[in-house]
């Protein structure tokens, strides 16, 4: 027998993902990111999501503010469907690993790679010299939240796109570098109706936690008559609902609100405009308004529950963080021993 036939190294499906709990979460964060981790936990692959305060603090949070935030997204996870038994659920920052592998790549990283980030970009504006560094190595260590688990797969809204690319990049690099096929190259997945939920108030615009009008989203606390009067108050055109999607063509806040109610409805956009063509916005919207709360109401009850309880959402974290470290510990080690890093402690 000769090495040649030696099965090749594979990687098992694993899927990581993290949202930021700098604020709360918005309609654009289930739809694009907490719906989809819940779909993915329940097809009964690994899943592995992470609470990313270090990624928060790249821009400056109240203390106070960031350790509630923290809670209260752990919070939406769990009321949206995510199992703490079934999935590990932990904030970034009780697992050191993350940022031990983020120095690491730091120094795989090109400046010319960082240079071409989008959202640095946009987040630094136009004074970026007092951006902090942080915000802008920020990809690689989202490409270490990511490769610390040698996650194969990275479900995320269509923002992210380009770090998990870079994620790729950087995996890439370092196997070829280091002589090693230690790093899988983890596939971004970015599916469904509502890959890029878009502001209720400007439909060229992203919905954002950022955004100082509190209108222009939907906010996973808010409650269901705060869900129904920014629907009815969302920005439209005069326009029926064509009967095809070609039809929404130059038409952003018609198309915006299609894609999120397919999403909600785990239907198409094609499926929505074949029920309503033809109907304008004073009949879609009530139909819109009834689904989200529907949908979305339980999520927000559910989260104030567990809320009353800060103490079982601290445990549940720190649970989900000694799950999350036993997997992180040896591919940080490895990769320590791979680069050359003298490991005596035992
Ligand atoms: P963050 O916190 O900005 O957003 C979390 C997730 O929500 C998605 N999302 C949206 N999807 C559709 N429409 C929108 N308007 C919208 N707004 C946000 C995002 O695409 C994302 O999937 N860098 C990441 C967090 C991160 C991460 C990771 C993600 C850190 N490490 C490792 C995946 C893997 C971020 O800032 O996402």
């Amino acid at each position: 027998m000769t090495d040649d036939n030696a099965p090749k190294p594979r990687f098992a499906p694993r899927v990581f993902s993290g949202i930021q709990p700098s604020g709360g979460l918005t309609l654009g964060n289930y739809l694009g990111a907490l719906k989809r981790f819940v779909e993915k936990q329940d097809e009964g692959i690994e899943t592995i999501y992470c609470l990313v305060d270090m990624h928060a603090i790249t821009v400056w949070q109240d203390p106070a503010k960031l350790r509630h935030a923290t809670r209260e997204a752990a919070a939406a996870f769990i009321a949206a469907g995510i199992d703490p038994e079934r999935s590990v659920l932990f904030n970034q920052s009780q697992v050191g690993a993350h940022a031990e592998l983020g120095w690491v790549f730091n120094c795989i990283a090109r400046l010319g790679w960082m240079n071409r980030m989008t959202q640095f970009k946009d987040k630094a504006g136009k004074n970026a010299e007092a951006a902090s560094l942080g915000l802008y190595a920020y990809p690689a260590l989202m490409a270490a939240d990511i490769l610390l688990y040698h996650a194969t797969e990275v479900p995320v809204g269509d923002d992210q796109k380009q770090h998990v690319e870079l994620t790729r990049d950087i995996a890439a690099k370092f196997n070829h570098d280091y002589g090693v096929e230690f790093f899988p190259l983890p596939a971004p997945v970015i599916e469904g109706a509502a890959t890029r939920v878009m502001s209720l108030r400007d439909g060229t615009k992203k919905m954002s936690k950022s955004d100082p009008s509190d209108a222009s989203r939907i906010n996973l606390t808010d409650d269901a008559d705060a869900i129904a009067q920014k629907i009815r108050r969302a920005k439209t055109d005069p326009d029926p609902l064509p009967d095809a999607v070609e039809g929404l063509e130059g038409r952003p806040e018609a198309r915006n609100l299609v894609n999120i109610y397919a999403a909600l409805a785990g239907s198409t956009p094609a499926a929505v405009l074949d029920e309503f063509a033809g109907q304008g916005f004073g009949a879609f919207k009530p139909r819109l308004a009834d689904l989200a709360v529907d949908r979305l109401a339980p999520i927000s009850r559910e989260m104030a529950r567990l809320m009353a309880d800060p103490a079982e959402i601290d445990r549940i974290l720190a649970r989900g963080a000694d799950r999350a470290e036993a997997i992180a510990r040896p591919i940080l080690e490895r990769t320590f021993e791979i680069i050359g890093m003298v490991r005596s402690r035992g």
